[in-house]
């Protein structure tokens, strides 16, 4: 499975070790930058890793920023992305069984990196639900 990652500045230094993370798990992983914590916007590095999974470019994604919502507000904004923001391991969870988020956003500011981890794996191993969630999904304009 190939996982596109995308950050800002507030991001980066969870993303350099989350990367380490999902490589020592056999995931295939493409960075979308920001390479540095030097104060970026984080819609440049949204966009990108948006069309790399709408186009199947890669499997899914993670975004991080400091709060998440700009990534998430960004990446929403495209036809193909569910972005859901997810700040412990039970929304992480949620975000995968009841709306088959295909970005997980994540707060890197407000939350430790021990808990970043602990959400993307829960996201990760977590299967969607299907059934009302499918059509609940089916009925977002554009999400169809
Ligand atoms: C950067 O200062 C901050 O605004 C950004 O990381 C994010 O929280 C925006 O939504």
């Amino acid at each position: 499975m190939k996982i596109g990652i995308c950050n800002d500045h507030a991001g980066y230094a969870y993303k350099t070790k989350l990367i380490r993370l999902l490589q020592s798990k056999g995931y295939e992983t493409v960075d979308f930058g920001t390479d540095s914590d030097v104060s970026v916007d984080y819609s440049d590095f949204a966009h990108p890793l948006a069309a790399a999974v709408e186009s199947g470019a890669v499997d899914a994604g993670i975004a991080l920023c400091g709060t998440g919502n700009g990534m998430a507000i960004t990446l929403n904004k495209h036809q193909g992305i569910r972005a859901g923001l997810a700040w412990n391991s039970e929304i992480g969870r949620l975000v995968k069984a009841h709306n088959n988020a295909n970005v997980l956003v994540m707060p890197a500011r407000f939350i430790s990196y021990q808990m970043a981890v602990r959400i993307m794996n829960t996201w990760l191993e977590t299967g969607f639900e299907g059934g009302r969630h499918a059509r609940r999904i089916a009925k977002i304009p554009c999400n169809g």
